[in-house]
């Protein structure tokens, strides 16, 4: 029988990371119309690239040091899932220090709350850190696929159990792992990630041929911590990425940059707000995460990317935005790997452009937080917008007026469904309220904060 109880330390990781609850929401939420949004601020840290940053850094020699980490749920339950397999980790003054191991296997199984991420990159890790544990999440998470992910660890030689393809999963216990060649069947950078992460222990060079391009982050980083991965294209639209095992991961100082998937609530709030000139500064603006933006300027919002630089290896701007007549435009299936996590705020975005947005290649949405096509489309019409949608489109007909709103919004504790209906609700003619604003706290916890310091009117 597996052990499922929860490793202990997250509470740990939050008062470490001494954060500023008052403005984080423990109920519903309201959104009503507000005058023009203005300021200039700052998004989140990158949720992916702390991630990374945490586990790569946990998997090191010497001190890794990490500069605007997330300090949101998601990022803190890894970070105490790491403590546990070995990991040394501390925040002093707003810069977390990782030591890396040697790890250990862990009595009580990690649980990672709501974060896929967390999950499925830490089974890569352990399994190619050569020790075992057990995996766990909350319902929304033990409702995702983990069959993608532990498929090619177990052609590797990795022994893994789970529960009907999904959590709770029990990873490890295995000598030693062989290197794969092997074709991404999804377009997954945490699948992609788990691979290379396991790969690090298995013997050989493991390649991975990734026909549709996917955020990049783990690639870049592992690089930089000294792993010997190169990749090249396949001649069409994809890479091939081979990593060769042995050698040790050297630690290094990351920093975080804005992540582009919060921002994107603060641009879509004033690309529709009327008379809204806002900009969201130091934002990652990889071309691998940036569909969200390219689709708004097809759409024809003013945005702009000001002050390009790079930043631990990634392109970073200041990102302006205007308020924007917008028009429906058609979204390609090819572009949602890289926006596949602002659907639904582009979603609601596109219930305030004149004419129709029709959206392809969305079967992903169904497996994320929530059945993300599902929550969109309810709320969308709850809140009188002409949506349809099929098992992977999503339709939205802009009657280019203000939307109705005046609906309570169910999250199903997602918080990008959260944050988007707030969003719509700073918009619409009527207020919209959330059921749940504690989910934001995954990925944004200052997303009130925020959004109030820029003129919008949302209170719990
Ligand atoms: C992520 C990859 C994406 C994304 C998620 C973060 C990552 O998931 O939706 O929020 O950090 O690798 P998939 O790999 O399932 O596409």
């Amino acid at each position: 029988m597996l052990d499922f109880r929860s490793a202990t330390g997250f509470e740990g990781e939050m008062a470490a990371a001494k954060k500023d609850q008052s403005g984080g929401a423990t109920g519903p939420v309201r959104a009503q119309r507000s005058g023009p949004l203005s300021g200039v601020v700052r998004a989140p840290g990158d949720k992916s690239i702390s991630q990374r940053a945490l586990i790569f850094g946990a998997l090191s020699a010497g001190e890794t040091t990490i500069s605007g980490l997330l300090e949101g749920e998601d990022v803190l339950r890894t970070a105490a899932a790491l403590r546990a397999l070995g990991a040394e980790i501390e925040r002093e003054g707003g810069i977390w220090r990782i030591t890396g191991g040697p790890w250990r296997s862990p009595e009580r199984a990690l649980f990672f709350g709501n974060s896929g991420t967390g999950a499925r990159l830490v089974m890569g890790a352990v399994a190619g850190a050569g020790v075992a544990a057990s995996f766990d999440g909350d319902r929304s998470l033990r409702s995702r696929p983990m069959g993608r992910v532990l498929e090619p660890l177990r052609m590797m030689g990795v022994n893994a159990e789970d529960s009907g393809g999904r959590l709770p999963v029990r990873i490890g216990g295995n000598d030693g792992l062989t290197a794969i060649n092997v074709k991404l069947a999804t377009p997954s950078a945490q699948v992609k990630s788990a691979i290379l992460l396991a790969a690090l222990r298995a013997e050989g060079v493991t390649r991975i041929h990734e026909p549709i391009l996917c955020r990049d982050h783990t690639e870049r980083m592992l690089a930089a911590f000294g792993a010997k991965l190169k990749t090249e294209s396949d001649g069409a639209d994809g890479r091939f990425i081979e990593i060769q095992s042995g050698g040790q991961l050297r630690a290094c100082d990351v920093t975080a940059p804005g992540d582009p998937s919060s921002a994107a609530f603060l641009i879509a709030a004033a690309v529709i707000t009327p008379g809204s000139e806002i900009v969201v500064e130091n934002v990652l603006v990889n071309p691998l995460r940036a569909g969200f933006y390219e689709t708004l300027r097809e759409m024809g919002a003013d945005i702009s990317f000001e002050n390009q630089r790079a930043q631990s290896g990634e392109p970073v701007a200041d990102i302006r935005a205007r308020y924007s007549v917008l028009s429906g435009v058609e979204v390609a299936a090819t572009r949602a790997p890289s926006m596949i996590d602002e659907y639904p705020i582009l979603s609601v975005v596109a219930s305030f452009a004149n004419g129709e947005t029709m959206m392809h290649g969305l079967d992903e949405l169904r497996v994320k937080e929530s059945d993300r096509l599902a929550s969109v489309e309810a709320g969308l019409v709850a809140c009188g917008v002409d949506v349809a949608s099929g098992e992977d489109w999503l339709r939205i007909r802009g009657a280019g007026a203000t939307p109705k709103g005046g609906a309570r919004i169910k999250t199903h504790h997602d918080h990008r469904i959260a944050m988007s209906f707030l969003v719509m609700g700073g918009a619409s003619e009527n207020p919209v309220e959330i059921d749940d604003g504690a989910t934001i706290a995954t990925s944004f916890p200052e997303f009130l904060q925020t959004m109030t310091a820029l003129g919008a009117a949302v209170e719990t």
